[in-house]
């Protein structure tokens, strides 16, 4: 403008009306440039992998002990988004595939990123949230309560969550430009059912009747457009409990939610790849899809896989290049890869086993208000769309989500526009004073409390039923675990009346021995888009829960009347985020006393204390005030302690090396797609080395006489990868690795391959690779 200005100067004498009049054209062009403008924020998406150790740990979710990892259904990630404005403020949210955000992993991060880049990213905009899948290693948490069945803390689980997190921000953060965010939103129907709806139906009738559903069915889904690259990835949140993967499940999974983040960001991959440079019209798989000379003579092919033997097991190098992912095989090498994040949100009481709970002894629907089959818990489980099938029920789910998730992504037009900002504060919900409307009129103070879980906590879920004789909806306890309870900690009267009607089995919050067993200072955060706004919480709301938070801050926020927010303002809750406390349900939920009510930590006014603590930030958020930081959580890591003995040494039989076929495809032969091809190796403890962004597991095809192209990984959800014991003490163990050949594979010759690391007694780590027979696919 001021070059413009000064030419005009020099080579003319014009009019001064003239001059305003150029001026205010200038104004005009400049102002409708930064409204209309695509790239009104800079965006930054990364992801990385934080799938950690395969073996050996517990699994975080059903706290069921005999729940251990043995190998991998696919991979863990962290997906991040940095939102920034050019010259103002910024966000990031990242999504993990695991069970909760942990208040220690938070604490790390933080840590990390303010020596990476001092005060950009701090507690007060960063959010990190968890899908709640069960199926991921557990012992990353920092409280006793969370780590009792993982044998105390899990230093490999750890690490593996805090160098992901970081390095998906640090991707994010590299990948800032220019770009726009659209939001949409739209129901999801077949993907979520109430797992308590007796707990539902005691909220007051005249509040139900607002909503056609006893569960959450909304997705809002935000749409990332880089000015260059084109859309770049997408996150959405959904309320529905990552548990379609059963108790039982040793494979580690991100479940429905991050099974639909695979699904969904293979979808855009392949398509873009359609598009973009192959020109065909059916791409049935991105690496075998370039494969130009396409066999296709069935004897030929037979031939061609009869002279490619199993080949003995032999040493490797850390990542060989055989084991490179291969998503990242058709990826332009400067394009930032497509990241799409299914996130939770009020998933309280929702279960994505939609058929229902049934007795797994009669087949009749469980009891309706305690989940029980003649009294007991034990056998009443829910069932997934693929019952009995657990895998099954898990891609279901997951492809619900995606499917919906592809529709709003296809169709979103709303952008995003208005301030970058964001408010934090942390609260001790131990014993916090809450102002509630008065029935009849006026207002009471009431209280939380210090930290106790009910009777029913033991009981489980549908979902996953608790091992003992608990039932939910027990609002009276029984004698002999009172007399456990006692022996850890006997609630004093004013404990017992402060969670009435809650009968108090674990009185956590005032266990402090040998360090606290749960939490009390809790974070609480409002994050700022635009006009979205994202609420994050501790732990998991239920429906009604959720719903009174979100109308709680809309309300505050739309008639502020300062005109910030309309009523296009878009609300949602990222669950289980920055910390875990667990439950939170309706004061009337809690009345009934079921899993969810049992779990709700500070008492019946929970809820109330969260949405007073909202109220404030979203008050100084609209009036711009800064708000009190609050007291520090404390950081327990010196504390930890860990039961978990490390891999002392691995060994094979006499004569076999580590990576030796010891079942192999039976000789020339011939597999269908849909049929599975089962390959068995020997191996090593596979937390000898994570293999993070790599893989255990590879299947490759046959390109013209003698190159091998990989084509499927341990992060498909074709292929699993299986890691076994003879027995727990043996050095000795297989890995046995199972596709089942999808029906998009290429017609071809292919083999499987197995890549691990084994420790010597006293000695170093030794990385190595097998390879199975070729077979051919027709
Ligand atoms: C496999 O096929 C090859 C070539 O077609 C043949 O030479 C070999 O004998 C066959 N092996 C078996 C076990 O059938
Ligand atoms: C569940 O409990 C409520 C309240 O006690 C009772 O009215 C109702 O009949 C019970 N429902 C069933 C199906 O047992």
């Amino acid at each position: 403008m001021m070059e413009l200005l000064a030419s005009i100067g020099c080579h003319f004498r014009i009019p001064l009306k003239t001059m305003w009049l150029w001026i205010s054209l200038v104004l005009v062009l400049q102002y409708s440039k930064t409204v209309l403008s695509d790239s009104n924020y800079l965006i930054g998406l990364g992801s990385y992998d934080i799938t950690g150790p395969a073996a050996d740990v517990n699994m975080m979710g059903y706290a069921n002990t005999e729940q251990i990892a043995s190998g991998i259904h696919f991979r863990l990630r962290a997906r991040s988004f940095i939102v920034a404005e050019p010259q103002g403020k910024r966000v990031v949210f990242v999504n993990l595939d695991a069970c909760m955000a942990s208040q220690l992993v938070t604490i790390k991060v933080l840590e990390r990123l303010k020596a990476r880049y001092g005060n950009l990213y701090t507690e007060q905009n960063v959010a990190i949230s968890g899908i709640h899948t069960h199926a991921g290693p557990g012992g990353y948490l920092q409280y006793v309560v969370y780590i009792v069945t993982s044998l105390g803390f899990v230093h490999q689980s750890f690490d593996a969550l805090v160098d992901g997190i970081e390095k998906s921000i640090v991707q994010a953060h590299e990948n800032l430009q220019p770009g726009s965010i659209f939001v949409n939103k739209g129901e999801l129907l077949d993907a979520g059912v109430n797992r308590s709806p007796s707990a539902y139906l005691n909220n007051p009738a005249s509040e139900r009747s607002k909503y056609k559903y006893n569960v959450d069915k909304e997705m809002t889904l935000l749409k990332f457009v880089d000015d260059q690259w084109g859309p770049v990835g997408s996150f959405n949140w959904f309320a529905t409990h990552g548990t379609s993967m059963s108790r039982t499940n040793s494979l580690i999974s991100g479940d429905n939610k991050g099974a639909a983040a695979r699904f969904m960001e293979d979808w855009f991959e392949q398509n873009s790849a359609k598009s973009d440079e192959l020109g065909t019209d059916e791409i049935p798989r991105r690496v075998s899809s370039i494969i130009s000379s396409i066999h296709n003579n069935h004897h030929e092919l037979l031939e061609l896989a009869s002279s490619f033997q199993s080949s003995p097991g032999k040493p490797a190098t850390r990542i060989s290049s055989a084991a490179r992912r291969v998503r990242s095989a058709l990826r332009q090498a400067d394009k930032p890869g497509f990241v799409s994040a299914f996130c939770q949100t009020n998933c309280g009481d929702v279960s994505p086993n939609v058929l229902g709970a049934f007795c797994i002894d009669t087949g009749v629907p469980c009891d309706f208000n305690h989940s029980t089959c003649g009294g007991k818990n034990e056998l009443c489980y829910g069932r997934g769309p693929g019952y009995p099938d657990e895998f099954e029920s898990t891609r279901i789910i997951g492809e619900r989500q995606f499917n919906k998730a592809v529709d709003l992504f296809n169709t979103a037009s709303e952008q995003l526009k208005g301030k970058i900002d964001y408010r934090h504060s942390y609260v001790d919900f131990s014993q916090l004073e809450v102002t509630i409307p008065k029935e009849g009129g006026g207002s009471e103070v009431v209280k939380t409390c210090p930290a106790a879980m009910g009777f029913a906590f033991a009981a489980g879920t549908t979902d996953g039923p608790g091992a003992f004789d608990f039932k939910q909806g027990d609002d009276k306890g029984n004698p002999f675990w009172r007399l456990v309870r006692n022996l850890l900690k006997a609630p004093d009267k004013k404990q017992v009346e402060c969670h009435s009607p809650k009968p108090i089995l674990l009185d956590t919050g005032e266990m402090k021995q040998p360090y606290d067993w749960a939490p009390s200072i809790l974070p609480v955060q409002i994050l700022r888009i635009g006009q979205l706004v994202i609420l994050s919480v501790p732990g998991e709301f239920t429906t009604m829960s959720g719903r009174r938070l979100r109308d709680a801050v809309k309300t505050m926020l739309t008639s502020s009347g300062s005109g910030e927010f309309g009523s296009n303002t878009h609300v949602v809750i990222a669950g289980l985020t920055n910390t875990y406390s667990q439950y939170i349900t309706s004061f009337e939920e809690y009345q009934i006393q079921r899993y969810e009510g049992a779990s709700t930590l500070y008492g019946p006014h929970t809820l109330s204390a969260y949405i007073q603590e909202f109220q404030k930030l979203a008050s100084a958020l609209i009036k711009g005030q800064t708000v009190e930081p609050g007291p520090q959580p404390p950081d327990l890591l010196k504390k930890q302690i860990s039961f978990l003995t490390p891999v002392v040494m691995d060994s094979t039989p006499a004569g076999v090396n580590f990576g030796d076929v010891s079942s192999d495809v039976p000789a020339n032969s011939t597999f269908k797609r849909g049929s599975t091809v089962t390959v068995v190796f020997w191996s090593a403890c596979p937390r000898n080395d994570l293999m993070t962004e790599g893989t255990f597991a590879l299947v490759e095809i046959l390109q013209g006489k003698d190159t091998w192209v990989p084509t499927y990984d341990d992060d498909d959800f074709c292929l699993r990868f299986k890691w076994s014991r003879p027995s727990k003490l043996s050095p000795r163990s297989q890995a046995t690795i199972e596709w089942t050949i999808p029906p998009s594979a290429s017609l071809g010759v292919y083999r499987i391959r197995h890549f691990g690391a084994a420790k010597r007694l006293m000695g170093s780590i030794q990385h190595f690779t097998g390879t199975s027979s070729a077979f051919v696919v027709a």
